[in-house]
């Protein structure tokens, strides 16, 4: 295993910007296990599968032909070949891939690919259980927070930078809906032993980063860290490389 900074929390917590400019300031890889779960619904509804059709959501994400760029600064999904980067981000997919996060069945094929890829290099991921289930032995874990009226704002920021303008109870449905949901499975929202607690309400992000920056330094996570690793995609691992 190489070095792995692994990074949880509920939407909104900053978790993305905090992986992206780790990953990007310690030149380690970089991987999104949303993006996965994303990925999947995306191929779900393609499918035009019902949101209660467990079997075939799980034979959907063990079928997922997905290539994901490890690039913080790139980091494009493509399913079957086809780039699917900001389709994962719409609304429709965002209310819909909880279906897929609530199946056991579908999380261990999701974890399953998520440890092949981690397993190849020194990697910053992110994602509710990447501190508990995909690598509880990584290096460095911690577990970000924001007060939910902060988690509001910046995920109402976020989607409008995307162009996409929600109302009040569209947000809440998005970040406070979805994390009860996805948290009857995986509780992202404690910190489990030896995970490291943040509290990003009052933080700037270049301060969230320091932090972490500095706790990885403690964990001998950025000797000799000053370069960016190739190759700068993932190729699913279910599939030989080249
Ligand atoms: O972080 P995000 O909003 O992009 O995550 C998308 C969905 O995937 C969300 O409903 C939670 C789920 N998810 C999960 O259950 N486990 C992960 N490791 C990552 C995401």
């Amino acid at each position: 295993m190489g070095r792995i900074i692994a990074i949880d929390g509920p939407s909104g917590s900053g978790k993305s910007t905090a992986a992206r400019g780790v990953a990007r300031r310690l030149g380690y890889h970089y991987l999104d296990t949303g993006a996965m779960y994303r990925a999947a619904a995306v191929a779900c509804l393609r499918a035009g599968l019902a949101a209660d059709d467990r079997a075939a959501i799980v034979q959907t994400c063990r079928d997922l032909d997905l290539d994901l760029g490890a690039d913080p600064d790139d980091p494009f999904v493509r399913l079957a070949g086809d780039d699917i980067t900001a389709a994962i981000r719409q609304p429709a997919v965002s209310a819909w891939v909880s279906a897929v996060a609530v199946i056991p069945e579908a999380r261990a094929e999701l974890v399953r690919r998520q440890q092949a890829i981690i397993a190849r290099g020194d990697f910053v991921l992110e994602g509710r259980d990447t501190t508990t289930v995909v690598a509880p032995q990584a290096q460095l874990r911690l577990l970000l927070a924001a007060d939910p009226a902060e988690r509001l704002r910046r995920r109402g920021l976020e989607l409008g930078r995307a162009g996409q303008t929600l109302n009040q109870d569209q947000l809440r449905d998005q970040v406070i809906r979805r994390d009860r949901d996805d948290s009857t499975l995986v509780d992202f929202q404690q910190a489990a032993p030896g995970v490291r607690w943040l509290d990003s309400t009052n933080l700037t992000a270049q301060a969230v980063q320091d932090q972490i920056i500095a706790w990885a330094g403690q964990a001998d996570l950025t000797a000799g860290r000053a370069w960016r690793p190739a190759p700068d995609r993932l190729f699913d691992p279910s599939v030989p490389d080249g």
